[in-house]
Parts: structure tokens; C-alpha cells; sequence
């Protein structure tokens, strides 16, 4: 993107938190811009960026130990403001001569900390003096460096805070982006704005416009681009902003494996018609079938559908002729998960890292500086309507890893069916919104019932639920015990082959959402 309305805002430095992305979001819901470089990123790469303040974000490694991430110290030691959070705060320390060392007993968890008013700090600007904060760490700053005041403690008597240089360096050992500290939102507004000078003016619909000019800079009076749309939100908004520009010289392609929710085709196919995409819809649920059959390994049915859908999409965007742009819904998470250093790379994304390497299109990517929830909120400034960017994520192997065992047209209705039945009942109950994903999945298992005087030995459906901020964790959702019951009691009398409903209530960790 072109547009230089980026310097400004606030860079965090990435030391392989899990909660560096939050610190991102929190940023940008003051509507302040924040971007992410790896923790190496060169001074002169940082400078270019021109931000207003620099985060320090926390890290699984320990500043102690061997393979420490480290930072060129000019990072700290120049003008910029700049915010240490947990091993940013003992990194600090170290590289200004003070000192860390593995504690005691380490903290973890819900934490309370008393701050010192006296010291007038701006990071503590509207903070009580005894608050409760989320700590996760085991090393401490023992001593501080020469001239840093030392702002809270724990009730170890551990470090928990420090200032320096009247407020230009500020270092906390807990975590202000997680919800359950107290004020956390407050201090970082306070180093965002009283301490950084940052000004609200990342605006979503200031975006639109800027991006609705990259893209016409980008593919000019004449370029055609092809896109697939899964359904998705990403993929859906993409689609919407590009063809504002590109009008007819957009083809989309729906490629339908046949894994979809019930009657979900047809109303996204629906959908797309009226926001004016022209889209193609390939029919391939026998093509995928086929190279299915008799597989039940989670890994392989995964591989399998990820290899032929690129297949397809291949084939029918040959068909469309001479595109030169391939437009992708990716998205920054996508982005950042696929090449960070900090930490470990956690996992190569599709939409980045599957693409075949002979590829002649190059790569169109209006979204890739977006959180999910931003692009939600554009949504609506393209005229998508709202039941549809609130929907639930739905993973792109769609039904095929919810159905374990053997993958049949008769099962995969079964699902289907359940699904849609659990689903309506937690919508009449005005749950939906309040839930990051509820579905069904049909367990390999049958088991013995009763219908009638007869002996069944019928299907099993396990219900689940759950709450999530970015499903990195996840908590099984305590639904009304009426809900479920009518639910299950609905799915074995309307769906033929079921004869037992049971509910899954294990959190991630250690399960993970989906089953497969
Ligand atoms: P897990 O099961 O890993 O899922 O806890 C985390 C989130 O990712 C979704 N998911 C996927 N999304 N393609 C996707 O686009 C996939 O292959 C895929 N697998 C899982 C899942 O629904 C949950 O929201």
C-alpha cells in the first residue's frame, strides 16, 4: 500500500509473544495505526516506519539464557518513546545495565500490584494504587538500572514496574493487553497518547478510500483479476472492495467441495449476486468424493482437499482467460503467523504458503494490514449485510474434518442436518452473536438405543460450543441446560441414523476447536 499515513503510530517489536497481536488490536482500537516487525528488524527499517513510540512485547525465552532474542540497544537508548512488556521490561533492564535473575518462585496468573503515586508517572494516569494484573513470568529485575524509578510491585515484593527518563522509558513485568489486568486498556491509552503523542486518525473508512486508490494504481485500466471465494468473510470483502475498481474485469470462483453447511451454497451464491460479483460456481463435491474415498486420517483428508481445491481453482482460473492479478482474502494474523522470527514460526497459512510456486499471476492482497474484527467493520461500508460478516468461522475443509471416520454422502448429511438443527436453537435463544463457534461433529462411533420396542444402533453427534478472542485458546461455553436438551432431543428425532447426542466441554488447550 502506498499511502504514507502509517508513521505516526506505534511498532511493536515481536519477542514471540502470544499476545503480540493483542497488543496490535488494543493499539488499533484507539484508532491509532500498529504494526509488527520480528524483534530484529534493523534500526534503519524501524526509522523508515517514522513511529511515535515503540512496544517491546514479551517473549517465551529468558534474557538469562542461552539463544536470548536481543535488540540493538540504539533502539532503546534513542529518542523514541518506548513501552517494555514482561521480557521487553527485563530486556530493558539488562540493556541498561541493570539486572535480571531467575526468581523464586516465578508468577502466574491473576496478580496483585500496588503502585507508588508519588512517582507521578503518566502510566499510571486514572490507575488506583492496588489493582490486579496477568502475569506469566519466571525471571525478575533484581536491580534496577542507574537513574529508573521504580513505579509497582508485586505482592512477592517483585519489580512490576519502572519508569526512566521522566517518562520516555516505561517497562512493566505484567501484560496491560490482556483483559483480566485491571486499567490495562487505561495505561496503554496513557503511553499511546500522553506519552507517545499519537493521534487517533487511523480511521476504517479512510482505509476504504486510500486502498479503493492503491488498488486502481495497482492493476490499472485494463489488468483482469481472478479471485476464489470460499464464502468466508475474508475472501467476500476482498472480492467487494476489488470490484469497485474492477467491475467486469473481476472473475470469481466458488469452488464447491460439497463440505458446506446446509443450504450454505445457495444462500452465498444469493449473496454474491446481489453485491453484483459475477461468479462462477464449480460444482466439484463428486471430484472430491472420490479422492476421499476410504481415507480417515485427520492429516491426509486435510492434504488431499487442500491439494485438489488448488487443482481446481487452477484449472478454472485457466479458463478465465488472462488474468494478471490473483486476489486473496489474507489477512495480517495470516501474515504475521506465516514468517516471524521472536518466537517460532507457528504454522505456514494457506492463503500465504500454499500457493503453487509456478504461479504466473502475481498477487493482489488488499487486506494483509487488517485484524479480522476490522474487517468485519468494513464489511458494512460495502453494503455486506451484517447476519453474514457475523457468522461463525468455519474452517476451509469444511464438514469433511467434523465428519470422522469414513466420509460418505449419507453421513455428511447427517452432520448437516444436526448442525443445522443445534445451530437454530442456539440462534432462537439469542446466543449466536455471544459464541465464537458452535457446531456439531459425527463421532466414529455407534452405539446401542432404544426406539420404540425395537433395538437401534445409530450414529453419534457431539455438540460443541465455545468462547474465544483469536481461537489460539478457546473455553467450552456453559450453554442452558434446556438448550441442549431440546437440541439433542430434536437431532434423534429429526435426523434418521442418530441415535445418541453427547457435548464436548474441553477447552483448547488442550483439545483444539475442531476435532480434526
Ligand atoms: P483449531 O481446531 O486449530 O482451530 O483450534 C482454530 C480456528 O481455525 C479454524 N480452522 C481453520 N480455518 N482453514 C481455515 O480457514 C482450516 O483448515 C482450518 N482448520 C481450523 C477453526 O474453525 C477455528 O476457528
Amino acid at each position: 500500500m502506498k499511502h504514507d499515513d502509517k508513521s505516526g503510530g506505534i511498532l511493536i517489536l515481536d519477542f514471540g509473544s502470544q499476545y503480540t497481536q493483542l497488543i496490535a488490536r488494543r493499539v488499533r482500537e484507539f484508532e491509532v495505526y500498529s504494526e509488527i516487525l520480528p524483534c530484529n528488524a534493523s534500526v534503519g527499517k524501524i526509522e523508515a516506519l517514522r513511529p511515535k513510540g515503540i512496544i517491546l512485547s514479551g517473549g517465551p525465552r529468558s534474557t538469562v539464557g542461552p539463544d536470548a532474542p536481543d535488540i540493538d540497544p540504539a533502539i532503546i537508548k534513542g529518542g523514541i518513546p518506548v513501552l517494555g512488556i514482561c521480557y521487553g521490561m527485563q530486556l530493558i533492564a539488562k540493556t541498561l545495565g541493570g539486572s535480571v535473575e531467575k526468581g523464586r518462585l516465578g508468577e502466574y496468573g491473576r496478580t496483585r500490584v500496588k503502585f507508588d503515586a508519588s512517582r507521578g508517572a503518566k502510566i499510571m494516569n486514572g490507575v488506583p494504587g492496588a489493582i490486579d494484573v496477568w502475569m506469566s513470568h519466571w525471571d525478575e529485575v533484581r536491580e534496577l538500572p542507574v537513574g529508573a524509578l521504580r513505579l509497582a510491585e508485586s505482592e512477592s515484593g517483585a519489580c512490576a514496574a519502572f519508569s526512566m527518563e521522566g517518562d520516555r522509558i516505561t517497562a512493566l513485568q505484567f501484560h496491560p493487553e490482556v483483559e483480566t489486568t485491571q486499567y490495562g486498556r487505561e495505561m496503554l491509552s496513557s503511553f499511546v497518547f500522553d506519552i507517545c503523542g499519537c493521534s487517533a486518525n487511523w480511521k476504517l473508512g479512510d482505509w476504504v478510500e486510500r486502498t479503493l486508490a492503491d488498488i486502481k494504481e495497482q492493476i490499472g485500466e485494463a489488468d483482469r483479476v481472478v479471485c476464489g471465494l470460499s464464502g468466508g468473510v475474508d475472501s467476500t470483502v476482498a472480492a467487494v472492495l476489488v470490484s469497485k475498481v474492477a467491475g467486469d474485469r473481476l472473475d470469481c470462483i466458488f469452488v464447491d467441495h460439497g463440505f458446506l453447511r446446509k443450504d450454505e451454497a445457495e444462500r452465498v451464491l444469493e449473496m454474491y449476486e446481489a453485491l453484483n460479483l459475477r461468479v462462477r460456481h464449480v460444482r466439484a463435491e463428486d471430484r472430491f468424493m472420490d479422492a476421499l474415498a476410504g481415507e480417515t486420517s485427520p492429516e491426509r483428508k486435510r492434504k488431499i482437499i487442500g491439494a485438489l481445491f488448488v487443482r481446481i481453482f487452477e484449472e478454472s482460473a485457466r479458463a478465465s482467460g488472462d488474468a494478471k492479478w490473483l486476489l486473496q482474502g489474507t489477512i495480517y494474523p495470516d501474515v504475521i503467523e506465516s514468517g516471524f522470527v521472536g518466537g517460532d514460526v507457528i504454522k505456514s497459512h494457506h492463503n500465504v504458503g500454499g500457493l503453487p510456486s509456478d504461479m504466473k499471476m502475481s498477487l493482489l492482497e488488499p487486506l494483509r494490514e487488517l485484524f479480522k474484527d476490522e474487517v468485519r467493520k468494513i464489511g458494512p461500508l460495502l453494503d455486506i449485510p451484517s447476519h453474514f460478516l457475523k457468522r461463525h468461522p468455519f474452517p476451509g475443509p469444511g464438514l469433511a474434518v467434523r465428519c470422522l471416520g469414513s466420509l460418505t454422502k449419507e453421513r455428511l448429511d447427517t452432520l448437516r442436518e444436526a448442525d443445522a438443527i443445534f445451530v437454530s436453537e442456539i440462534k432462537s435463544a439469542g446466543l449466536y452473536d455471544s459464541i465464537w463457534q458452535a457446531f456439531c461433529v459425527l463421532l466414529p462411533v455407534r452405539s446401542v438405543g432404544v426406539a420404540g420396542d425395537a433395538r437401534t444402533y445409530g450414529e453419534t453427534v457431539a455438540l460443541r460450543a465455545v468462547k474465544s478472542l483469536d481461537a489460539m485458546t478457546a473455553e467450552s461455553v456453559r450453554l442452558p441446560w434446556d438448550l441442549v436438551d431440546r437440541a439433542a432431543k430434536r437431532i434423534c428425532g429429526e435426523v434418521p441414523h442418530v441415535g445418541r447426542v453427547v457435548m464436548d466441554v474441553t477447552g483448547k488447550p488442550p483439545a483444539t476447536i475442531e476435532w480434526e
